[in-house]
């Protein structure tokens, strides 16, 4: 059963850099930015592009704009945006601007809120950000391949005043399954992967390129946006010699924090803002490691000080809060209760390196995906695929009630559940209250938790929930709820 070990991330190719030491600057250019202030033209399209490094091959991706990531979207808070995207894929394509919370018919779903964009067809996205942060963009159909060839980028949306720091980087970071040949992998879909961890890959970029170093100074206060744009791949952050911040998570800001146990967990589609002080020394150089599988660790990149004296005796002691983004309070002693039950997968697991054990016998559990059916459910409903017309809400909450939701994990694997056009408050996990006043578009869900969250049901339409471990929801972890 080789596909197991396909599945196992490959040390080396996790180390794989360029030749020499080749240091980016972490904001990639703008090429997509059209005349008006937020308004951009996005292509998706066929492209190369070099991801690890001059010394490997260049790979054939799809891509926004022709580069990985795709053109970085800023736009500004309260003020309306314009993107205009043209498919010259041979494919229909759509466009989700995840995590913003928009008008339902701008969400990019196919079937369920926009017809596909056609080859050669093009779609006007419009709406009015509400909430400043970081968020990313990616398609909403045939969205495993999709995305697993590329199509993703970046969005910020400003603050209305601007936060004080030196700099303000974002790392855009994606796992791919690259062959030896420098090719993606095919094998999009693979049923057995589907059923336990996705499809996890052996090379991470950084803002599109396997990274040795990014430079840094001394003394600096860094604004860091984390984003993780991998398939499957879940991420435990740790910055060594460094005491990041957590300011944010999915855009929403949060109590300044430091990470549990110093690790920064990032599941696929979350966002975290970090601010991260320059205290380390000149000329010395500072592992980003990731560890989330057991066993598999390896660096993300390094920070790399420059020679330079610190650009200040002390470290800055302003606030770090970030201003707060004008989301509805949730009416608690009026909340409607609402329980979403996660349902099916192979036995066993959890993280890859737990895989292993289940390939003794008896490994199915209760043999979902088996047959040829989903391999997924939530309360005992599959929906499969991308968005398509004529999804049937699993719930329907009167427009402006408070909703709490208890999500119950009872698969063994790990899920990030994203919801759609609203930022949930995370009350409480395994009965334990969430401190720090988090709000998320995407809960990553460990093996048989489960979590509370409220919101109110403000935005009409009818919005996807789903794992965004992407064969996870083409594979049954996906549901649509209404609000009417
Ligand atoms: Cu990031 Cu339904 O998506
Ligand atoms: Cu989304
Ligand atoms: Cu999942």
């Amino acid at each position: 059963m080789s596909t197991e070990s396909n599945n196992l991330v490959s040390r080396r190719g996790l180390l794989r850099t360029g030749a020499g030491l080749l240091l980016t600057t972490a904001l990639p250019p703008l090429p997509g930015h059209a005349a008006g202030l937020n308004e951009y033209r996005i292509v998706a399209a066929p492209a190369r592009a070099r991801l690890a490094g001059a010394s490997h091959p260049e790979t054939d991706v799809w891509a926004y704009d022709g580069t990985i990531p795709g053109s970085l979207v800023r736009l500004r808070q309260g003020e309306k945006a314009r993107l205009v995207v043209e498919n010259r894929l041979d494919q229909e394509t759509t466009v989700h601007w995840h995590g913003i919370r928009l008008p339902n018919a701008m969400d990019g779903v196919p079937g369920l809120t926009q017809p596909p964009i056609k080859p050669g067809g093009s779609f006007v996205y419009e709406f009015t950000p509400p909430d400043a942060g970081t968020f990313w963009y990616h398609p909403h159909a045939n969205s495993l391949e999709q995305l697993g060839r590329g199509l993703a980028g970046a969005v910020i949306v400003e603050e209305r005043q601007p936060v004080a720091v030196d700099q303000d980087l974002l790392w855009l970071l994606t796992d791919w399954r690259l062959t030896d040949e420098g090719g993606i992998a095919s094998g999009f879909g693979n049923r057995m992967e589907a059923a336990m961890s996705g499809r996890v890959g052996n090379t991470v970029t950084l803002n599109g390129q396997v990274s040795e170093a990014e430079p840094v100074r001394a003394g600096e206060r860094i604004r860091l946006r984390l984003v993780n744009g991998s398939l499957a791949r879940i991420m435990a952050l740790r910055f060594e010699g460094h005491r990041p911040l957590i300011v944010a998570i999915d855009g929403q800001p949060c109590d300044p924090h430091v990470p549990e146990r110093g690790r920064i967990l990032l599941g696929p589609a979350m966002r975290i803002d970090l601010m991260l002080d320059m205290e380390g020394e000149p000329g010395r150089r500072y592992g980003v490691i990731d560890d989330f599988y057991d066993g598999l660790s390896y660096p993300v990149t390094q920070l790399a000080y420059d020679d330079r004296p610190p650009i200040r005796e002390h470290l800055l002691d302003t606030p770090l809060d970030l201003p707060r983004n004008p989301l509805p309070e949730p009416d608690f002693p009026a909340a409607e209760r609402h329980t979403l039950t996660l349902q099916g997968g192979m036995m066993g697991g959890g993280a890859m390196a737990g895989a292993g054990g289940m390939m003794g016998g008896g490994m199915m559990h209760g043999m979902m995906g088996m047959g040829g059916g989903p391999a997924w459910a939530i309360n005992g409903m599959s929906m499969t695929g991308d968005g398509h017309a004529g999804m049937k809400p699993a719930l329907t909450f009167v427009r402006g009630r408070s909703i709490i939701l208890a999500m119950h994990n009872e698969t063994a694997w790990w899920h990030p559940m994203h919801f759609h056009g609203h930022s949930l408050a995370v009350l409480s996990r395994n009965g334990m209250s969430v401190p720090h006043r988090q709000w998320q578009d995407t809960v990553l869900m460990a093996p048989k938790d489960v979590v509370e969250v409220a919101f109110v049901a403000d935005n009409p339409g009818d919005w996807m929930l789903h794992c965004h471990v992407v064969d996870h929801q083409m594979a049954g972890l996906m549901t649509v709820l209404r609000v009417a």
